[in-house]
């Protein structure tokens, strides 16, 4: 059983991760801090408590983030995720507060409390992530890794070349990739092949239960976006979620180990992730990189941990 923290912006592709971490039993999921990305900070928040209300847990510790990026304003994603980040269904109110302290110190504390070492996934931009290891530079080997959905070794989905959350706050994911903390990168390579079909969200919604309708119907939500013809796709990639399919059941996945870095200064780049794929620094590997997923198994997943709510 893994332990883990979530840090997440949810997010149609974040709640649904979220759902997973509280439904497998290989997770042990010790705390869930929000951070701003899809939306404001204060709606991301909002969208953990009312999922973990609605997936019944409201005794795991929730922290609000980091208001903005570390050095550039809050760009949100509400053309894809709508004005609540979570629209298309309707969820519980809170049914538990949030608390009083902010994400770096739950981390701490959390990381503090466990004897032994803990995963960071971070679902969001990396800021909160970044100040946590630059405040408790001290706890840095109480994490086991960090697990992260952003980036890409090709194309980008924000700019041509940058994925979302790089893009949000690109000196934050410097910041973490220059701790020399072991990374493991779910980019658009893998995430843009994790696609949930139209016929996968019918079967969803009949398993039934309350948090397998919501999760269909925030499908359905989200597959707005993606099914815009540009995008070329036949369904709706869920990036998030590879994450902690990832910590579930490596064996889905096609990885390399390489060197990752991140450029912060290109005036047409800044925020691309830059993997060294053909070995040409010599620098050393600090990230797994997953590059191809069992579209199928993980679609099986998915459906074994809605089932988790019957
Ligand atoms: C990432 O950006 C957000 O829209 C998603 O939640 C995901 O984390 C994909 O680029
Ligand atoms: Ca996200």
């Amino acid at each position: 059983v893994k332990k883990i923290i979530l840090d997440c912006d949810p997010g149609h592709d974040d709640a649904i991760a979220l759902m997973m971490a509280v439904a497998s039993p290989e997770i042990d999921l010790l705390a869930v801090t929000a951070s701003a990305g899809n939306q404001t900070p204060q709606k991301t928040l909002n969208n953990v408590l009312r999922m973990l209300t609605l997936l019944g847990q409201t005794d795991i510790p929730v922290a609000g983030g980091n208001q903005k990026p570390l050095l550039q304003n809050l760009q949100i994603a509400e053309s894809v995720h709508g004005e609540t980040g979570l629209d298309g269904t309707e969820l519980p109110e809170p049914a538990f507060a949030a608390q009083p302290i902010p994400a770096v110190e739950l981390i701490a504390q959390t990381l503090r409390a466990s004897d032994e070492p803990v995963t960071l996934v971070v679902t969001g931009p990396m800021t909160n992530a970044a100040l946590f290891l630059s405040v408790h530079p001290e706890l840095k080997d109480k994490l086991a890794q960090i697990v992260f959905m952003g980036g890409a070794m090709g194309l980008g989905n924000w700019t041509p070349q940058v994925e979302f959350n790089m893009f949000v706050d690109p000196e934050a994911a410097k910041l973490v990739i220059d701790t020399g903390v072991p990374l493991v990168m779910a980019g658009l390579d893998v995430t843009h092949k994790a696609q949930i079909l139209p016929a996968d969200v019918t079967a969803f919604r009949e398993i039934g239960n309350p948090v397998a309708k919501a999760i269909a119907d925030l499908l359905d939500f989200y597959h707005i976006y993606y099914s815009q013809p540009k995008w070329g796709f036949k369904g709706t990639p869920v990036h998030d979620p590879c994450t902690i399919a990832w910590l579930i059941e490596p064996t889905l996945f096609d990885t390399v180990k390489r060197n990752l870095d991140i450029e912060t200064t290109g005036t047409l780049t800044r925020g691309e992730t830059i993997i060294d794929y053909y070995e040409l620094t010599g620098k050393p590997i600090n990230a797994e990189i997953l590059l191809d997923i069992d579209r199928t198994k993980f679609v099986d997943l998915i459906t074994q941990c809605l089932h988790a709510f019957d």
